[in-house]
């Protein structure tokens, strides 16, 4: 029975072993980074946490690594160290690091016709959605600057719409920091998810939270009546990978239309599952989708997508006020260099060819790691989707984000980041997502196999 034998290996990690690893790896990483721990020291004076911003202090080592330049599936630090790079910018670079065709774009945009933030429209914008709408579906597009503001404003437009004031959202979901999405299961039922900077309200006054996968749930939650929209991934992301189960999305979809209430497909992360996303992917039918990070190859850019009713029935509101100053806007949202950057990323970058190698690098990379997880007999899983895959530390995959939540391991973190990274393979932080960008290569992924089997290798040797 492998998973019995994988639990026993499992119990048998050594925490005290792992300990003195990641003593031994911290130092390595202090040591072959005496610059970054420079910059970082010196940082403290007039930056808030020594760091641009405050979550560039959670970096496994005590500090940052500092960029000196980035190309493609590769970025280099200030000690001149080159890393193959999996993170990519947790999604906002699955373009590859300043490719060629955004480069030019980007340029062109602001040295050549001149001009960033206008106020007036270029015609890139109606290419831009229009092939968003060949993407993912939604008709009538608008943007903004992140993946954020893309869900505030879609969720705004939702209550609007329905005249109901909440939304519902999944636990252990993340969106970025919308303030009606902090909010998790606990043991006593919803509450505040854990460090909720100064709330404006107590989140289960604004938002319904279920498990994800849980139908029984959402039935119930739904049936109150007074939830304006629905705002998921279509698998969780930020939370390990929790895949939905057969037929689950589709009930989904069935319970909110039942319910009056509207449905949000968030796809920032979820891109990776194909050039439509899940959304296409799996043949799902949205009434809004949002999305952000990567779709400008870098340049902050993000966008929302209406069905072509809702869009018309907004429009027409006359109690709604999404021109001026009715809590929609942004000064430079749209403008021109974003979505000159959206039109080069979408139309040369993120075809549809760079996703078919993307998905067999992810391939070929969750089959490395499940080789070295099943050979080692590691009460591990990974889940892969589509460019982008993650592996977590239980033996199956878990069913939902509180599931999932609880496989998390610290420990375990901690040591596989300064493990990679001091050999020149750079994860994702807080958790261990690997991302595929079309410049990516099989022979990044082999070097990443390799030195993860020897990480888990030197966990599981004898004392
Ligand atoms: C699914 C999802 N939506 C939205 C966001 C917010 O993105 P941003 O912080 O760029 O606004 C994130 C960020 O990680 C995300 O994972």
């Amino acid at each position: 029975m492998p998973d019995q034998q994988a639990t026993e290996r499992g119990a048998s990690i050594d925490r005290e072993r792992l300990a003195r690893l990641i003593d031994r790896e911290r130092a390595t990483y202090a040591g072959r980074h005496p610059a970054s721990r420079a910059a970082f020291a010196a940082a403290g004076r007039n930056l808030l946490g020594g760091v641009p911003m405050t979550w560039m202090r959670m970096w496994p080592g005590g500090f940052p690594l500092y960029l000196a330049s980035a190309h493609g599936a590769r970025l280099t630090d200030i000690d001149g160290h080159e890393l193959i790079d999996f993170c990519l910018g947790d999604t906002g670079a699955m373009a590859g690091h300043s490719p060629a065709p955004v480069q030019a774009a980007v340029a062109r945009q602001y040295a050549v016709v001149g001009g960033a933030s206008t106020m007036l429209p270029t015609q890139d914008a109606a290419w831009v959605a229009a092939d968003l709408t060949r993407r993912f579906g939604p008709t009538h597009w608008s943007f903004t600057l992140t993946a954020t503001d893309a869900n505030r404003w879609a969720i705004r437009l939702a209550r609007q719409l329905t005249r109901r004031p909440k939304i519902l959202v999944f636990s252990y979901c993340y969106h970025g920091s919308v303030d009606e999405s902090f909010i998790v299961l606990g043991p006593d039922g919803p509450q505040s998810r854990p460090g909720n900077v100064g709330a404006p309200v107590d989140p289960s006054e604004t938002t319904r939270v279920v498990e994800f996968n849980d139908l029984a749930a959402l039935e119930r939650e739904l049936a109150a009546g007074d939830v304006a929209v629905v705002l998921m991934e279509p698998a969780l992301t930020n939370i390990g990978i929790v895949l939905p189960e057969p037929g689950y999305l589709d009930a989904v979809r069935e319970l909110t239309r039942a319910a009056g209430t509207l449905l949000i497909n968030d796809e920032t992360h979820t891109f990776s599952a194909g050039p439509g996303g899940c959304t296409r992917a799996w043949n799902l039918d949205p009434d809004i989708v949002t999305i952000g990070k990567s779709i400008a190859g870098g340049i902050p850019a993000g966008a929302f997508g209406l069905a072509a009713d809702l869009a018309d029935r907004i429009l027409h509101d006359e109690s709604a006020d999404i021109e001026d100053t009715g809590g929609v806007g942004g000064t430079l949202a749209g403008n021109a260099l974003s979505v000159a950057a959206m039109r080069a990323t979408l139309e040369r970058v993120l075809t549809d060819a760079a996703f078919t190698t993307m998905i067999s690098l992810a391939d070929r990379y969750t089959a490395g790691v499940r080789g070295v997880i099943e050979t080692r007999a590691l009460p591990w899983n990974i889940v892969q989707l589509g460019a982008r895959a993650e592996y977590r530390f239980c033996p199956q995959p878990p069913r939902t984000g509180g599931e999932s939540d609880a496989a998390a391991d610290l420990q375990l973190d901690e040591y596989l980041h300064l493990y990679t990274v001091n050999r020149g393979v750079l994860m994702t932080p807080f958790h261990n997502m690997a991302l595929m960008c079309p410049a990516t290569a099989e022979a990044d992924v082999d070097t990443h196999t390799q030195i993860f089997g020897a990480a888990a290798d030197e966990l599981l040797r004898q004392l």
